[in-house]
């Protein structure tokens, strides 16, 4: 072991340093030395406390992933088009959708579901300051996402006659915060309710050189959502989940107030096919759309990232002349609780994501938002093991409108867009009559809560309930049905 010797007016400690970590970490970042000693003394005795916390075959496999090297040759594997089930498909097969129903019915009646919110991400393309499940979402109540969900969550306790226990991944930059905002407005029941913190691996910057935060501690960040399976395991939550019966996760992201969680049609496909891991899908937009897409790769089904996708199969077509591989990712899964724990026991692959990230300027002495390289893993990398995965095909307009940007494409106006469009849509099918007496030029500012209804289909029954309908669209809020 090498000592090094660091003394500040208050502070005079001695930190043992490993020479094999150090030597290979000066082998890898050669700008090191100069690095260091930018750093005030406190900061490389924190330095050196933080390395060390993770072991070299973690640095070695930290350092293996930012190489060129690492990146998956896709394009020599073999590829074909992914199948995807749909209502359609159901008949084909000779499968009951009513059937399926049933299934998925007695699976919430029973008990057996749980749903998962991933909400540790830091949301820098938004820009927002906070946790994104504290995003004013709604277009007249300004209900936050945390809300639209519990409320969906509730109208489910109000169909079968129980409660759910509903998870929430936090990071160690979110978990605070959303603590709190749950304790102060009471959106769900604490009891039903679990918070877990994922986990965290190192940033680099963009020429791949390490980064700290403003003690001189390695700058962390969310571990990405493939942290889920560990996070889970390290709260103790799978054998109490097991406990409660839980034969299945109902997964989805923090970003999507159009999810559509009361799918008993869903979870009746996932159950009678025996699927470790099913997923709802919607067509691409067109070829450029930037959105990860699922593939039959080497035949297992695969997701590939737009940013990882082989240009030559960005627009390959099919017989039919439709494209390929077409089916975007909604990141809406059902997990089954065996594979759940079968995943928590193996290490996820790392990704190098470019995003932004706040570290510690030694040359400057203050804190900068830079472009940087995280590390993350991806949930969906556990496809290739899960047993009979599959795609189900769903209605973007109906269900997938997630909060992204600031500007351009999936922002909080598109969203809010969405979710008027898709409640005109249901008046309009629900009372075309009433409807057309609207005669709304503009697009009107109204809100329809979870409680009343949360799709075509408990609207059409709770409109046709409503003792008194509304004079006009513009205002108008209807919550309980
Ligand atoms: P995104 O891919 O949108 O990432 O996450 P992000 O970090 O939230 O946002 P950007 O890229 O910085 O703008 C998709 C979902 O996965 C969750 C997010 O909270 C969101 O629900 N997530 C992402 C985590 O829970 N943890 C992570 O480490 C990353």
């Amino acid at each position: 072991m090498l000592k090094i010797k660091h003394a500040s007016a208050e502070d005079f400690s001695t930190i043992m340093i490993d020479p094999k970590l150090r030597s290979f970490l000066e082998k890898h970042f050669s700008t090191l030395p100069a690095f260091l000693h930018a750093l005030l003394p406190n900061q490389v005795a924190r330095f050196w406390e933080s390395v060390q916390a993770r072991s070299l075959p973690e640095w070695e496999r930290l350092i293996q992933v930012l190489s060129p090297s690492s990146n998956r040759n896709l394009d020599t594997l073999s590829w074909e088009e992914p199948l995807c089930w749909s209502i359609e498909r159901l008949s084909q097969k000779g499968l009951s959708p009513s059937s399926l129903q049933r299934i998925g019915e007695a699976a919430f009646q029973n008990g057996e579901v749980a749903f998962l919110t991933v909400a540790g991400g830091l949301g820098t393309r938004l820009g927002f300051l906070g946790p994104k499940g504290l995003v004013p979402v709604t277009p007249l109540q300004q209900k936050t996402l945390f809300q639209v969900f519990a409320e969906k969550l509730q109208a489910l306790q109000k169909r079968y006659h129980h409660p759910f226990h509903w998870l929430i991944m936090t990071s160690l930059q979110t978990d605070a915060a959303t603590r709190k905002a749950f304790q102060e407005h009471h959106w769900y029941d604490p009891h039903y309710l679990h918070f877990f913190q994922q986990g965290t691996l190192p940033a680099f910057s963009t020429e791949n050189a390490l980064l700290v935060d403003e003690n001189g501690q390695i700058a962390e960040f969310p571990d990405g959502h493939g942290g889920v399976f560990q996070a889970l395991q390290k709260a103790q939550l799978l054998p109490f989940l097991q406990q409660e019966g839980i034969r299945t996760l109902s997964y989805f992201q923090v970003d999507n107030p159009l999810v559509h969680l009361d799918d008993a049609l869903f979870l009746g496909v996932h159950l009678q096919q025996a699927s470790d891991f099913s997923t709802k899908v919607v067509e691409k937009i067109c070829t450029e759309e930037q959105v990860g897409l699922f593939a039959q790769i080497n035949q297992q089904l695969q997701l590939v990232e737009y940013s990882e996708f082989p240009p030559a199969y960005v627009s390959a077509r099919n017989s039919k002349g439709t494209l390929r591989y077409r089916w975007g990712n909604t990141a809406i899964h059902l997990l089954s609780m065996d594979f759940v724990q079968t995943c928590a026991k193996q290490p996820l692959p790392y990704h190098v994501c470019r995003k932004k990230v706040s570290a510690w300027d030694p040359a400057l002495q203050n804190k900068q938002v830079m472009e940087g390289h995280k590390i993350e893993q991806f949930i969906f990398d556990v496809l290739p093991q899960a047993r009979h995965p599959l795609l189900w095909e769903v209605q973007r307009e109906e269900e997938f409108s997630p909060v992204k940007n600031a500007t351009g494409t999936d922002t909080l106006l598109t969203c809010q867009n969405d979710q008027i469009q898709r409640w005109l849509r249901w008046l309009k099918k629900t009372d075309p009559s009433w409807f057309a007496s609207q005669n709304n030029p503009l697009l009107p500012a109204f809100e329809i809560s979870p409680l009343f209804a949360d799709n075509e289909t408990d609207f059409f029954h709770a409109w046709k309930c409503l003792a008194q309908k509304p004079h006009s669209l513009q205002g108008w809020y209807a919550h309980e049905s």
